[in-house]
């Protein structure tokens, strides 16, 4: 719990200002990119959407030099600060887009961590077969985000994301029906694992296979 965010992650985004110095190492606190970052394949291709700053990504990276990382997001502030970490290192990329910017491809492993409240209903089932479509045919799919019990813990928890996201709207789901997408997707939960590492947050882990069957939903709702 409350780990502090390693030196060689931080030093990866030096020079930084006040606010990305103070966005970093909260952010870092709050979430276990180190239990994600254990739950991912430690060679192959590795997609981590929605990565804000990045600091999953490098750790990804920074962790296996037999993985290669791609990073997305679609806020260009955010995006240019995770630029700004890949110096010469050859096994991690970012880019600047949203869901529209996912092209089959074939990626080991896909991960969001707390992007799913960020995206209304319709488009998480858009954004959901589309990561399915670029996911190896055992790919893996890990989610954290935020579950709506116990209550006094999801009040945290949207405290906290109301404070770091003051501009966003913010779609949190009961787990039931993140799983429910998940299934009509053709993606198996295979293991929800509790990630509030030991703080008084919402947060939960799920780990997701890509079934061996083709799409179930085959091209409804393709883009
Ligand atoms: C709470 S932040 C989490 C960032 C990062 N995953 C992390 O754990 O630090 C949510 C991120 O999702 C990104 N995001 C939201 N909707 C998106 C979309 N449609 N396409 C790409 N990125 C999106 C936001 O720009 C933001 O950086």
């Amino acid at each position: 719990m409350l780990r502090s965010i390693p030196d060689s992650i931080f030093n990866l985004y030096k020079p930084v200002s006040r606010w990305e110095s103070f966005y970093l190492r909260t952010r870092w606190r709050l979430c276990p990119f180190e239990l994600i970052e254990s739950s991912l394949p430690s060679r192959g291709r590795i997609l981590d959407f929605g990565c804000g700053y990045g600091m999953l990504s490098n750790l990804l990276a920074e962790r296996s030099p037999e993985r290669t990382v791609v990073g997305i997001d679609l806020n260009p502030k955010r995006l240019g600060v995770a630029l700004r970490s890949v110096a010469e290192r050859k096994n991690i990329h970012f880019h600047l887009g949203d869901v529209e910017g996912l092209h089959p491809s074939p990626f080991a492993a896909a991960v969001m961590t707390d992007v799913l409240h960020h995206i209304r209903d319709d488009q998480v089932e858009i954004l959901l077969r589309k990561v399915y479509r670029c996911l190896d045919q055992d790919g893996l799919l890990a989610i954290l985000d935020v579950d709506r019990t116990p209550f006094w813990k999801f009040c945290v928890t949207f405290t906290i994301d109301s404070l770091l996201n003051p501009t966003d709207r913010l779609w949190y789901r009961p787990l039931r029906r993140i799983q429910e997408m998940l299934k009509s997707t053709g993606l198996k939960t295979e293991k929800v694992i509790p990630a509030d590492h030991g703080l008084p947050l919402a947060d939960v882990l799920l780990l997701c296979r890509k079934n061996r069957d083709p799409d179930p939903r085959g091209d409804i709702g393709k883009t």
